[in-house]
């Protein structure tokens, strides 16, 4: 049983509240697309000269010069997670690290009525080394240099400044509802609190003259 998980209220006014639907509602609507992507992160205690880390989670730079997750669309032949899990080899080379996305790593799905598309996304948690194994395989991916541009890590802490780090990170442009699906996944493992969410939003917004 795959429940819809409850939205943090700083984020119930967001695109992803509209689409957000069950799994088994998202299983009638057997004539869309299905596409799948996955939020990886590793726990990583500790500080560096900007602030306290946290995590090291990764998202990457797309073809189009959007900010994205790994995956991709499901082919009609696959099952979610394995074609997800075949579209994380040929974008990022996953497959190498031994230890592939399953259903227990499932989170949310939402529909985009317009391009008549289901979008099921994932949160896997792995250990630095092996996320540190996997930035090192990126580079050798398929997919790297023609879909991926670049693996990054995302900054999770904020600068003195008030703007430096997460909140700047922020005003990229990002796919879909990929920036949403960031701040829901941090506040799901717990990495960010509503008030945290609250406070880098309002930050990112601030002019930095
Ligand atoms: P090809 O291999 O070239 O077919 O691309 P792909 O299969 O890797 O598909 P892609 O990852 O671009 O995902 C398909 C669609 O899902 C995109 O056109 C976007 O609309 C949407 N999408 C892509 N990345 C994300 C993401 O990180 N978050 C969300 N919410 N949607 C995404
Ligand atoms: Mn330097
Ligand atoms: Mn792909
Ligand atoms: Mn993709
Ligand atoms: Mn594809
Ligand atoms: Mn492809």
């Amino acid at each position: 049983y795959l429940p819809i998980p409850e939205i943090p209220r700083c984020l119930q006014q967001s695109t992803i509240t509209k689409g957000l639907i069950s799994y088994n509602e998202a299983q009638k609507l057997d004539r869309y697309g299905l596409a799948a992507h996955t939020c990886v992160w590793a726990p990583q205690p500790g500080a560096s000269k900007f602030g306290e880390l946290k995590a090291a989670v990764m998202m990457h730079l797309r073809f189009d010069g959007t900010f994205g997750f790994p995956g991709g669309l499901i082919n009609f032949d696959e099952d979610v997670v394995e074609g997800l899990n075949r579209e994380m080899n040929e974008e990022i080379g996953f497959g190498h690290i031994g230890c592939p996305v399953t259903w227990n790593d499932y989170y949310k799905t939402q529909v985009i009525h317009e391009k008549e598309l289901v979008l099921h996304f994932f949160i896997k948690e792995v250990t630095l080394d092996q996320l540190q194994d996997l930035e090192k395989r990126t580079l050798l991916a398929p997919d790297f240099g023609k879909e991926v541009m670049g693996n990054v890590r995302v900054p999770l802490y904020t600068m003195e400044n008030m703007y430096s780090g997460l909140p700047e990170f922020l005003n990229n442009r990002f796919i879909g509802t990929a920036k949403q699906d960031l701040l829901l996944a941090l506040h799901h493992v717990k990495l960010l609190t509503e008030t945290d969410i609250i406070e880098v939003m309002l930050k990112s917004q601030t002019l930095n003259l």
